[in-house]
């Protein structure tokens, strides 16, 4: 466990949130703080409210109509919760998950991870039924995220469960964390399990290296020791103390999540469970660099997000401010938003990591994430950050931030499409000053064609260029805008044509050569329904094809 010698470091770095006795709390089922105990709450009465206890499974369509992930997570808030039947039916759904478990095909790239639906089909390599394919038909990441789950479990709750089912989810851990293992971001084929995976990847150390201690399995805890090494070593690369999967406010929390139940349930001996303090402490300065407490939000550019705006759609690194702070500090989705009600489900979970999360955070982050209103002056950002340890392309990540107005770009070179939840440049600023308890945020965000692209952020100006046009998505620049006080549009007051004329916001366009589309409403990206203002580079346009963005914050 190690969380006696922790005790101390962790006192030393303690911030105002609950630093208490981290020895009292393990096996115990210990106590929450108010914060801690309200996300819980939550959690559980959006859980209990789609529980089916006939089947013992949470209703939730994930390719079937369960989620056994969902399920895994409710277990941990019903066994600390302990009240009439919850150890019962923890029990029960137990024995789901583990019956969820794909053992049956040892080679195959699925071996030992966990269905996403009970009533979903297994893989079928050899025939139409549900042919494999990687987070479609089955989920490799399940291993992780059910079974970091599991290992939380165990921990805190050993006591209650009956030895038989304590082995049997032992095993379950170790076929896991053997298939987990084999992944090295080409093999199984089209995996993609980099070291710069971050979220998975720091979960992994941990499934690895909890059950090889806990097995003796000397194959699994040398894998568990070298990524444990490799991860920090990968973080503190160039001295830029960075994640790869960077500046992610959804993924952070996942994060978070992994780093804390390391430090919490991981070896004492493992590296992963000491570095991931070092990491969990930069990570909290980073995230409060890129905080803008007017705001609410993070300047961009994320490396993965599905909302852009964590006042309008949950990110769960929200739910984890929640927790330590309260709903009322940080950027937070309303009670009722969908995507919140999704990832609500881990909330119970995370509720009881808190006390091991909240001493991590410094008192100039806390002071940065905890405030509100109007700041003066801005801030810069800027950040190297590699896939690898021996990759030699990093990407150059750039924010600039100020109250009213934060632009964010990155330059990165790939041959294969992060997709739409990659924002390479996104602009964001208060549309609405008057909207509370944040102003109404305006954003607009490239939508990533192009896999190679240059985007530059600095103080109220955005370079967007292809330097790469021989690259599909390199005939286009597609601004996604959205965020548009209702008021705006209301009436016909005003018609949306382009970026140059917004609420708050003046934007010279200046891209040369370019052909400027007609605005087109009525597409969503990710959550958000957006205006598609695009530019076009014509067929014989020689040269880097390149738009400035000149922006001044009006109101
Ligand atoms: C990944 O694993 C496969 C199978 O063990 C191996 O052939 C391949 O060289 C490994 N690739 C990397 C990048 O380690
Ligand atoms: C960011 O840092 C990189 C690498 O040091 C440098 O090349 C680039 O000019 C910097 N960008 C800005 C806007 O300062
Ligand atoms: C945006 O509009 C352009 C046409 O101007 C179209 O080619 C493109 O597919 C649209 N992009 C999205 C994301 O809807
Ligand atoms: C936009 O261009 C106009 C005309 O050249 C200039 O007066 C104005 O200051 C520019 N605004 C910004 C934000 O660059």
């Amino acid at each position: 466990m190690g969380l006696l010698k922790l005790v101390t470091p962790f006192l030393a770095l303690a911030s105002a949130a609950q630093a208490k006795s981290l020895a009292d709390r393990v096996g115990k089922g210990h106590g929450l703080s108010e914060h801690a105990q309200n996300l819980f709450d939550y959690s559980m009465e959006v859980s209990d409210s789609r529980y089916d206890s006939s089947y013992n499974y949470v209703w939730y369509q994930d390719n079937g109509q369960w989620s056994v992930r969902f399920t895994a997570w409710y277990i941990a808030g019903l066994l600390h919760r302990n009240k009439c039947n919850d150890v019962k039916a923890a029990i029960a759904a137990i024995e789901n998950v583990l019956a969820n478990q794909l053992t049956s095909d040892f080679d195959s790239a699925w071996y030992g991870t966990f269905k996403l639906a009970p009533d979903e089909p297994d893989p079928t390599p050899n025939g139409p039924l549900y042919p494999p394919s990687i987070y479609g038909s089955y989920d490799p990441n399940w291993r992780e995220f059910v079974g970091t789950q599991l290992i939380q479990i165990v921990e805190e709750f050993e006591h209650v469960l009956p030895p038989a089912l304590t082995a049997r989810i032992e095993d379950a851990l170790e076929a896991a964390a053997v298939g987990g293992m084999r992944r090295n971001g080409s093999y199984p084929e089209g995996d993609n399990l980099i070291l710069g995976y971050s979220n998975p990847a720091i979960m992994r150390a941990l499934t690895t290296g909890w059950i090889g201690k806990r097995k003796g399995n000397k194959v699994l805890t040398d894998f568990a020791w070298e990524q444990g090494k490799e991860l920090l070593e990968l973080f503190q690369r160039g001295g830029q103390d960075v994640l790869s999967e960077y500046n992610a406010p959804n993924y952070y929390g996942i994060d978070i999540w992994a780093l804390a139940a390391n430090i919490a349930y991981g070896p004492a001996d493992a590296p992963m469970t000491k570095n991931s303090k070092v990491i969990l402490t930069e990570l909290w300065k980073d995230i409060a660099a890129h905080y803008n407490p007017y705001l609410g939000n993070m300047v961009g550019p994320y490396d993965r997000a599905y909302s852009r705006d964590a006042n309008t759609h949950s990110q769960i690194l929200s739910m984890i401010m929640w927790g330590i702070y309260g709903r009322g500090t940080f950027g937070q989705p309303p009670l009722g938003e969908g995507d919140l009600l999704y990832d609500i489900a881990q909330g119970a979970a995370l509720a009881m990591v808190m006390d091991v999360i909240a001493p991590t955070i410094t008192k100039q982050a806390e002071e940065i994430v905890t405030s509100k209103g109007k700041w003066e002056g801005s801030r810069f950002i800027n950040k190297t950050v590699w896939e690898e340890l021996t990759s030699d392309e990093p990407r150059q990540i750039t924010s600039w931030l100020s109250a009213e107005l934060m632009i964010g770009g990155q330059k990165v070179a790939e041959t294969k499409n992060r997709g739409n939840q990659y924002v390479p440049a996104i602009v964001q600023w208060a549309a609405d000053p008057n909207h509370k308890p944040y102003p109404y945020m305006g954003f607009f965000t490239l939508y990533p064609s192009a896999s190679t692209l240059t985007a530059e952020a600095t103080e109220n100006r955005l370079v967007v260029s292809y330097p790469d046009t021989t690259q599909p998505g390199t005939n286009i620049f597609t601004f996604g805008l959205t965020g548009i006080p209702p008021s705006y549009t209301l009436g016909n007051k005003h018609i949306i044509d382009g970026l140059e004329e917004l609420p708050c916001l003046n934007v010279n366009v200046t891209a040369p050569g370019l052909v400027k589309q007609d605005v087109v409403y009525g597409s969503t990206i990710r959550n958000h329904w957006i205006y598609n203002v695009s530019y076009v580079v014509p067929e014989d346009f020689s040269g880097v094809p390149t738009v400035t963005l000149d922006m001044e914050y009006t109101c």
